[in-house]
């Protein structure tokens, strides 16, 4: 009954879906003022982050092997310099260093799990949930625990190989998170928070929106599509052949989308009802979402669900992030599968341990400026490697590539379709990105 289409959209929509659109896209649109934040995070979207989707996909299915060897075959290919394989390099680089912090953070999710299971959010308030969070990452030993127990699930699961299974899972539990965000929704509404949050998403508020704010928007484009590092491309490869990449691309990207903005209005409600700050940062949602559960009715049983969705989503986004090195290493060295996972979850957590105490112990640490290991992480990933990824993927395929492959892939005709994919991916995403760059670099 599964056709492989499907299995691609799912497993593409479980590496989109996480963390970044639950935790990340409403803690950022709070820090950068709303609005105006949000709209330009939708352009990017549309203009530079689905074009370059599609060209991973495009380059995966050509390719059929790991982004390193696919971008040697697709650089052979088109008579171009081997150097091209580079952005599988650096795509594989980009997965270990997100992933150390990324389970750092899906361990705080798995920690909500228990909290909201043994009921200790039961009619809080703000100070109560704002005071849980705080004193949970002030204890590096907790923080270090979950990380490590998110981490080996992970390990398992990739040295395993059970992604198929996990793909299906993926269509129940998808749903499910929607039901569990319209509820929150549902409390927002009852709370009398929904207007002023509502109005903070959609208000175009250009004064708040800053230049590095721009360069947040254009990173987490990509960073929420999975985009730029090699992970879609790694997918790609088992696209079947008569399917159609605009599409399949178009339905991912839209789901993905969906997921952020019902996330953002089932937390800004709870933040005005609340009198919290939506600039608070990183515990945004470990501040918000206990309160409104905390005063449901089941609200431990709904609050324990909800929380068990997000570690799962985050869970299917860490596996992707995992498939560039590993399918390398199997493909390259024909290294067994379980090792090359042990070893790479061994380095992740190893990397993670710095993010664990840049909460704590090593709060007054700065790598660069006002940045602590985890800023810096989160800095140079998104903001720096993965557009830098997604810039030089659109430029292989809209400049180097042959038309031929570039045609057939995406069983392009003459006429308005093909002009606009032209127009995408070697003016619009290319020059989008360099824009940006060049504006964060000169008045950032
Ligand atoms: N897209 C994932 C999320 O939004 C994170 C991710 C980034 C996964 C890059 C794979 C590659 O949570």
């Amino acid at each position: 009954m599964w056709s492989s289409r499907w299995l691609f959209i799912l497993a593409a929509a479980g590496s989109a879906v996480g963390l970044g659109n639950i935790w990340r896209f409403p803690y950022i649109t709070g820090e950068n003022g709303g609005g105006a934040f949000v709209l330009v995070y939708l352009i990017c979207i549309a203009a530079i982050g689905v074009p370059v989707m599609m060209a991973e996909v495009l380059l995966g299915r050509a390719g059929r092997q790991s982004p390193i060897n696919t971008m040697r075959a697709m650089a052979r290919a088109s008579g171009a310099p081997r150097a091209w394989s580079l952005i599988g390099w650096v795509g594989v680089l980009a997965g270990f260093l997100i992933l150390s912090y990324y389970s750092v953070v899906a361990g705080w999710a798995v920690h909500y799990v228990f909290r909201m299971g043994g009921g200790a959010f039961e009619g809080a308030d703000g100070a109560f949930a704002s005071q849980a969070f705080a004193d949970f990452l002030a204890d590096p030993w907790q923080v270090l625990g979950f990380h490590t127990l998110f981490m080996v699930i992970t390990v398992f699961i990739v040295a395993r190989g059970v992604s198929a299974g996990l793909e299906r899972a993926i269509r129940v539990f998808m749903p499910l998170l929607f039901v569990l965000l319209a509820v929150l929704l549902g409390y927002g509404v009852a709370s009398g928070g929904f207007a002023a949050g509502f109005e903070f998403m959609f208000r175009m508020d250009w004064s708040a929106l800053t230049v590095d704010g721009v360069l947040e928007a254009l990173g987490h484009a990509f960073f929420t599509l999975s985009v730029g590092m090699g992970a879609i491309m790694a997918y790609g490869a088992y696209v079947p052949r008569q399917a159609s990449i605009a599409s399949t691309v178009t339905t991912i990207a839209v789901l993905d989308t969906a997921v952020a903005l019902a996330a953002g209005l089932a937390i800004f409600p709870i933040v005005f009802a609340n009198g919290l700050e939506p600039g608070q940062g990183p515990g945004l949602l470990f501040v918000t979402v206990p309160i409104a559960f905390g005063q449901l009715p089941l609200g431990a049983v709904f609050g324990t669900a909800f929380f068990v969705l997000v570690s799962f989503a985050a869970i299917t986004s860490a596996i992707s992030l995992t498939e560039p090195a590993l399918a390398f290493a199997v493909e390259e060295y024909n290294a067994k599968r379980s090792r090359v996972a042990v070893s790479l979850g061994v380095i992740c957590w190893l990397l993670g341990v710095g993010t664990v105490l840049s909460f704590n112990v090593w709060a007054d640490v700065h790598v660069v400026g006002e940045l602590t290991v985890f800023d810096f992480l989160d800095y140079v990933t998104q903001k720096v490697m993965l557009p830098l990824g997604g810039l030089f993927i659109a430029v292989f395929v809209g400049w180097v590539l042959p038309k031929t492959i570039v045609g057939s892939q995406l069983g392009l005709r003459e006429g308005a379709a093909t002009l606009l994919w032209s127009v995408l991916i070697r003016v619009l995403a290319p020059l989008g990105v360099l824009a940006v760059f060049v504006y964060a670099i000169f008045y950032g």
